[in-house]
Order: structure tokens, then C-alpha cells, then sequence
């Protein structure tokens, strides 16, 4: 059997997951790959970490050049994290007609088309499956299986750190701050949460299912999002009371020749099959216009099923090296023509606190209708207090005609604060 020599970038978390499948692993792996996978060389920032994995010391290395100048190594996986310098080492990797599986998301996102470009223009493969939802085959089956569709929208619980937050909260009656704390402790959150929590990791992986499924480039710090910072055990009640949950969507939805794209919390009915995804599970809801409603689900992080992807990446350019079949998974084009257009209509759900008085939802409801905004449902919860939190669901409308209503609410005291504004999908 032909062995392909494998030169991986970084042995953390992903690293060690990758070099335990391969040993568990080993026989199915070079079955599939029709070829004999072998780990050249890792680089490594210390020689001499204590690691999960044995691993002979010959291996390790802390120069990049060791493996990028190797002429014996086919496939480089980087799995450092971060842009830099793990661009710079793709890019350098693809010159040198290396094939390269990345998981990093940051990159794809920012970069992904440029690279895209050098590996087709130097006949190497680039694969990124475990960019998007860990060990969900997401990006494969978007771009094979589904690729005869056209796509009417996604929607994806693409980040584990925020859904096993949200759910904790929504299971146990908790608000964020002491679900964070634990999470912290359990290893489900970072000891700095703010790419997760403020929807930026949701951001990169939209941006690359639009790429995937709709041919369109959009740079993540031109996707619109908010995180789940603000929300409340209170918001979660509510939502609950009126038959949702609360879930960090990443959206891109065509509205005719435009798409509409953002992440945001959002309610969700609980018919929803995404209302069932809980924890650090992650999930994509789609609508394709042939195979209609599907969804995939599984887990989006860990060392092992992200490595499953990873390895899935080198199986598949494993199978095809020596062969004169095009190893690319490229972008599509935009053949529907569609036009980015941001944020678009959305129903919403808006908590105030007002003062309880004569006359108080009439000012606001009025308010809204002076705006153009059709009420759907209100709800009061009077406690004897001042204050008191009133929750309503709106009819579709854009972010403008809130903004504006909002102005000419908090004109008067009659609205102590307006603590929750999200977003609503129906089912
Ligand atoms: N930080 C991500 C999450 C995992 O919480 O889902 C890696 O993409």
C-alpha cells in the first residue's frame, strides 16, 4: 500500500484527538484511504510538555520549515487556532503543493477563498469539514450530496458553548453569570468566553456555510450579531410561557433574489426540531428546494469528533492522491445571483419594564402602530410592584422601524427600560 506521510500542526486539543484515532483506528483508516496513513512530523511549541498521547520525541519539532521543506510529506493538518501565523502556514504549505485540512474556522472564514485559489491553481486539495459543527459532515454534504439544490435557507446551532449555557439556564431556572461560572469549571466554556458568548465563532461559521451553500463571500465582521450575554432566566421563562426557546441561530435565509444573514438569540417554537438540540450540541436546519426540510445534528467540538472530521478530510485527499480525479472543494458561484442585504424582517419579542399605570401599554401600543408595527401578542405580569415586565411578540418588521418606535418610547418615564429585544422564528 502507498503511504502518505502527514505532517500536523499542533498537538492541543484537536491534535492529540487526531493522533488517538489514528492509533485506535489505524487499520479502518488506511482501508478507506486505499493508502498507509503515517504522522511524520508534529510541530510543537514545547518539546517537552507532558501529553495525553504517547508519542516518540523523533516526531515532535518546533520548526515549521521541518515539515513545510519535508518533500516526503503530502498532507499538512493544521490544527493551530487562531489567523496567525496559521494562514501563513496554509498559504505556504498549498505553495508548496502540499494538500492541506484545516479545522480553523477564523481562517476559512477570512481567507478561505484566497486559499481556495492557490490549491486549485497548484493542484493540491484544501478540506475543512471540521471548521463548521466539529464532527457534523456539514461541509460535505453541502457542497456534494445537497449541492443539485438550491438552498431557501439555513439555520444552525453552530456554537456548543453557547447552547449548553442556554439550555442549562432554560433546564435549571439559572441566569448566564452562574451557568458561565460552572461551565468554566466543566470545561464547556473558555476562561475567556467572548468569541463564543458575543456570537463571533458563529459569525466565522456562517460566513462559511454561506460561502458553502450560496456561493456568496461574506466577511464575518460584516455578519450582524449579538450574543447571549443579556439574556435572562426571566426572557427564558417568558419565551417558554408563549411555546419557544431560546437559541444563538446562525441564519441565512433567501427573501426573493436576496439574503437576509445575521446571529442572533432567538425564539424558536418548541416544534422546532432545532428546540430539541441541547447542550453542547450543535445542529443545521435547511430547506433546499429538492430535498426540502433536513437536519443535521451531532457535536460540534471535543477531540474526538472533530478529529473524525479531520481525518475524514485526509481520507478523502488520501483517496484521490496519485489519481487524476480534482481533489477541490471549491466555493460555488453565485448562479441564483442573490444580493447580500444583512439583517432583513423578523418577527420580535420585546420585554419592557413599565411603570403600572393607566394608559401604559396603550402609549406603547400606539407607539408601535405608529411605526407600522402589527402587534401579535402581549403579555403583562403584575406583581403590585412599580415596575412591571410586559412582553410583546410583533408581526415581521425591520430593526429600523423598532429603533425608531423605541425612540419615541423612551421619551417618556412611562418605560423604565427595554431589557429584551429578540428575535422570533416560526416553524
Ligand atoms: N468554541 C466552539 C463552540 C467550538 O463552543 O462550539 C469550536 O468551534
Amino acid at each position: 500500500m502507498k503511504k502518505i506521510n502527514i505532517g500536523l500542526l499542533g498537538l492541543g486539543n484537536i491534535g492529540t484527538g487526531v493522533y488517538e484515532i489514528i492509533q485506535t483506528n489505524g487499520p479502518k483508516i488506511n482501508l478507506s484511504a486505499e493508502k498507509e496513513l503515517h504522522i511524520k512530523k508534529i510541530l510543537v511549541n514545547n518539546l517537552n510538555k507532558e501529553r495525553k498521547v504517547s508519542v516518540s520525541p523523533e516526531v515532535l519539532t518546533t520548526s515549521i520549515d521541518e515539515l513545510l521543506k519535508d518533500q516526503e510529506i503530502d498532507i499538512i493538518v493544521e490544527l493551530l487556532g487562531g489567523i496567525h501565523p496559521a494562514y501563513e502556514y496554509m498559504k505556504e504549505a498549498l505553495i508548496s503543493k502540499k494538500h492541506v485540512v484545516t479545522a480553523n474556522k477564523a481562517v476559512i472564514a477570512t481567507h478561505g477563498r484566497e486559499l481556495m485559489k492557490i490549491a486549485i491553481d497548484n493542484n493540491v486539495a484544501l478540506r475543512y469539514e471540521a471548521s463548521v459543527g466539529g464532527g457534523i459532515p456539514i461541509i460535505n454534504t453541502l457542497s456534494k450530496p445537497l449541492s443539485i439544490n438550491q438552498f431557501e435557507e439555513l439555520m444552525g446551532i453552530v456554537n456548543g458553548t453557547t447552547n449548553y449555557i442556554l439550555t442549562q439556564m432554560t433546564d435549571f431556572g439559572l441566569e448566564y453569570d452562574e451557568v458561565l461560572k460552572t461551565a468554566q469549571e466543566k470545561g464547556f466554556a473558555e476562561a475567556d468566553p467572548s468569541s463564543d458568548v458575543e456570537g463571533e465563532d458563529a459569525a466565522y461559521k456562517l460566513s462559511i456555510l454561506i460561502s458553502t451553500a450560496f456561493g456568496l463571500e461574506v466577511s464575518p465582521d460584516n455578519i450582524p450579531r449579538e450574543g447571549i450575554t443579556k439574556i435572562t432566566k426571566d426572557d427564558i421563562e417568558y419565551a417558554s410561557q408563549f411555546g419557544y426557546k431560546i437559541k444563538l441561530l446562525a441564519t441565512a435565509k433567501k427573501t426573493g433574489n436576496h439574503l437576509e444573514f445575521h446571529v442572533h438569540p432567538t425564539l424558536i417554537p418548541d416544534s422546532h426540531p432545532l428546540a430539541s438540540v441541547s447542550n453542547e450540541f450543535n445542529a443545521l436546519f435547511l430547506k433546499g428546494n429538492a430535498v426540502d426540510d433536513l437536519m443535521l445534528y451531532g457535536k460540534g467540538a471535543g477531540p474526538l469528533p472533530t478529529g473524525s472530521a479531520v481525518i475524514g478530510d485526509i481520507v478523502e485527499i488520501s483517496k484521490i492522491i496519485g489519481t487524476n480525479f480534482d481533489p477541490t472543494i471549491s466555493f460555488p458561484e453565485n448562479i441564483d445571483q442573490l444580493q447580500l442585504s444583512g439583517e432583513g424582517t423578523s418577527k420580535y419579542y420585546i420585554h419592557f419594564r413599565v411603570e403600572d399605570k393607566p394608559g401604559a401599554l396603550g402609549f406603547i401600543s400606539t407607539a408601535f402602530g405608529n411605526n407600522g408595527i402589527s402587534i401579535e401578542t402581549v403579555m403583562q405580569r403584575s406583581r403590585g410592584e412599580k415596575y412591571v415586565p410586559v412582553i410583546y411578540i410583533l408581526h415581521n418588521c425591520k430593526r429600523e422601524q423598532l429603533n425608531k418606535t423605541f425612540e419615541e418610547i423612551t421619551k417618556d418615564e412611562t418605560v423604565k427600560e427595554i431589557r429584551s429585544i429578540l428575535r422570533v422564528e416560526e416553524f
